[in-house]
């Protein structure tokens, strides 16, 4: 048999365990030859291929990145000369020019929607999911989020002192996207005063108050962890409803006009966690200051929770190809692994919910949620 893989998507720490895991396993278990596209979608529509033998799989499973690069093209809206084109029938013909048997990509929620596409094209595809904000539907977990947790959690750690010497609010801004798993995770673990999440609308107003309460008691000093995608409560509005519009689209010209306005209104907001700090500074009298954390979350050595999550997927997915498997995500289920139709995948997001355990620990705890 013959498979080949890409990586798609932002990078996240472990997808190179996590290649290494599906390549030694599909070679040396199952006897198949493997080949790796590079830079996504865009590589397999351009038959930029490389052959992933034992020796290209070896010294990577530490090292953070992709070997294979990366990007967050898609199969059917790819822009080429400044066009946007349906490169489909590309993708099609460097699948059966290789002979493969199946595609193994390592992505996330946009992944699963392309996979799907591809699988409705006649591909068989396996997904592995990875991303460093754990918002992809039906899985516990997702290769890059421990790493990334760890990362956020210790720059909080080391904002304390500072903030605490300065007398200062720091208001540190953790990636994830839509969803509030890496803030609120870095959050609680960190030990941060308030935590905000765009699964819980803030005010201002209250964030201050907890601020205030915090000076009355000799804490003059506050640690704010914001996930990005975190808004007040006019703008979390504004966003549902423009998500809405892009969900009830029909056609795909209707989904591109909607995304596109959802994409202006998120532009709008961009900068919205130095309004907060300003606003925070206004309200509490407090100096504030910014910290945000951006690529760094995303980069470097993955954990060893991430390469036992990105070695124990991959081979289950090598396994699966082996079987003859297709249209399906390798789902991280306990201990275990449970296949998912990547119907129940695509176009779906795994948000906080609101009576998480780590929501009612921080309530417990006093942290102020922004509500
Ligand atoms: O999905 C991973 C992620 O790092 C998000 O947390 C973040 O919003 C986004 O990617 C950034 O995307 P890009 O790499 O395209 O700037």
């Amino acid at each position: 048999m013959r498979v080949g893989i890409l990586t798609a998507g932002g990078d996240s720490p472990g997808l190179n365990a996590a290649i290494r895991a599906i390549g030694k396993a599909a070679l040396g278990r199952h006897g198949m030859s493997v080949v790796g596209f590079r830079d996504g979608f865009r590589g397999l529509a351009d038959d930029r291929v490389e052959k992933l033998a034992s020796r290209s799989l070896s010294g990577i499973l530490t090292v953070g990145g992709t070997i294979l690069g990366t990007s967050r093209d898609k199969p059917h809206r790819m822009l080429v000369d400044g066009k946007v084109v349906d490169r489909t029938a590309d993708v099609v013909r460097t699948y059966e020019k290789h002979r493969l048997d199946a595609l193994v990509c390592l992505g996330g929620g946009g992944t699963a929607k392309n996979a799907l596409r591809l699988v409705q094209a006649g591909l068989k595809v396996v997904q592995v999911p990875k991303t460093i904000d754990n918002d992809i539907a039906m899985t516990d977990a997702s290769i890059g989020f421990a790493t990334a947790l760890d990362i956020a959690t210790t720059a909080i750690d080391r904002l304390h002192s500072t903030a605490h010497s300065h007398h200062r609010v720091i208001v540190v801004e953790v990636m994830g996207h839509r969803s509030g798993w890496l803030a609120l995770g870095a959050g609680l673990a960190g030990g941060a005063d308030a935590i905000l999440i765009p699964e819980i609308p803030y005010s201002e107003e209250r964030i201050a108050a907890a601020i205030a309460r915090r000076v009355a008691r000799g804490s003059n000093f506050s640690i704010v962890a914001v996930a990005e995608g975190a808004r007040n409560v006019a703008d979390s509005r504004a966003l549902r409803d423009s998500e809405a519009r892009r969900k009830a689209a029909s056609t795909p010209d209707e989904e591109a006009a909607a995304a596109e306005a959802q994409s202006a209104l998120d532009q709008s907001l961009a900068g919205n966690t130095f309004r907060l700090a300003g606003e925070l500074e206004r309200l509490t009298g407090l100096e504030s200051r910014v910290t945000i954390l951006g690529y760094v979350q995303r980069g470097g050595t993955p954990s060893a929770p991430d390469r036992l999550l990105a070695t124990r997927l991959g081979t289950v997915a090598a396994d699966l190809v082996r079987s003859g498997a297709s249209g399906i995500m390798v789902a991280a289920r306990g201990e275990g692994t449970e296949p998912v139709p990547l119907e129940l995948v695509a176009g779906k997001r795994k948000m906080v919910p609101v009576d998480h355990p780590w929501v009612e620990s921080a309530r417990s705890l006093g942290t102020c949620l922004g509500d």
